[in-house]
């Protein structure tokens, strides 16, 4: 696969579908809601998805899709070129905020992340890498990541996981936050990832994130020099849902070791 070519054309398509998404801001949408009350998709969810597909099957016939609102293929394995989408990732924040959400895409050949691209919408920031060629934020090339201690970290997780819940004891995430210089919670999964990318902050985790919420920024952090692994450390199964934990790689250590390395 020429991986320039389809970046440009991927990157030509999500500024397109961005317009898009802003165009409707001046419309009245339609909400509805997916497994819970809070879970929510729109139309510009569903068209967006659609608008990807139209155009990747056209140009690219013989890659495959596998996007969120399921208008793509049905994937068992990731044999071939496959294109990953989340067309909104921050749904609720797009219909309560209208700003804070991004559209996603991670491009993978057999299973390996070739290209990544995270574009969010409203302050026109596209964060992209080509595996081998650097990452970026529009044309401004990201630095490798350095080394950080917990101490002067600033981490992105979601208050959720530091009160009673099914997939962790809160305390080992409590104490983490504790000791951490700083948390953010953006929302958004695909754009913490890139803020993890960019430097902006020192790691990311979560406790279940679907592949087209992760796809595209993995190819970001790899191509900085960043850890990416589920919060026991393990590798990250790229077709299931996962725990994630994305960080500076010094930072990765030191969490594992003295946080996350317990029974939960
Ligand atoms: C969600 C966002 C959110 C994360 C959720 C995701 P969606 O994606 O990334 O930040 O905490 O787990 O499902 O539903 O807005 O595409
Ligand atoms: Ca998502
Ligand atoms: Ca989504």
């Amino acid at each position: 696969m020429n991986n320039n070519v389809i970046f440009e054309n991927a990157a030509n398509w999500i500024k397109e579908a961005g317009e898009r998404i802003k165009e409707s801001f001046q419309t009245t949408l339609n909400i509805e809601t997916k497994s819970n009350a809070n879970d929510l998709v729109t139309n510009m969810d569903k068209e967006t998805e659609r608008f990807f597909i139209s155009k990747i099957k056209e140009k690219f016939p013989e890659h495959k899709v596998l996007g969120e609102e399921g208008n793509g293929d049905d994937l068992e394995e990731l044999s071939g070129v496959v294109w990953i989408i989340d067309p909104i990732d921050g749904t609720m924040n797009f219909v309560h905020q209208q700003r804070n959400f991004a559209i996603s895409i991670g491009i993978y050949e057999d299973g390996v992340g070739k290209i990544g691209l995270i574009y969010d919408v409203v302050h026109d920031e596209l964060y992209h890498a080509i595996k081998g060629q650097g990452a970026f934020v529009n044309d401004v090339r990201l630095s490798r990541l350095g080394e950080v201690t917990v101490s002067e970290a600033i981490i992105g997780i979601n208050a959720t996981w530091v009160t009673p819940n099914r997939r962790i004891d809160p305390s080992i995430l409590g104490t983490l936050v504790r000791d951490a210089r700083g948390t953010r919670s953006y929302g958004s999964a695909a754009i913490e990832i890139a803020q993890v990318a960019a430097g902006r902050l020192d790691a990311y985790m979560t406790l279940r994130l679907s592949p087209w919420d992760f796809a595209g920024g993995l190819v970001l952090i790899e191509e900085v020099g960043g850890m990416a692994s589920t919060l026991k450390g393990e590798p990250i199964q790229l077709l299931e849902e996962n725990s994630i934990f994305i960080s500076k790689p010094g930072l990765h250590e030191e969490i594992m070791k003295e946080y996350l390395n317990k029974e939960w």
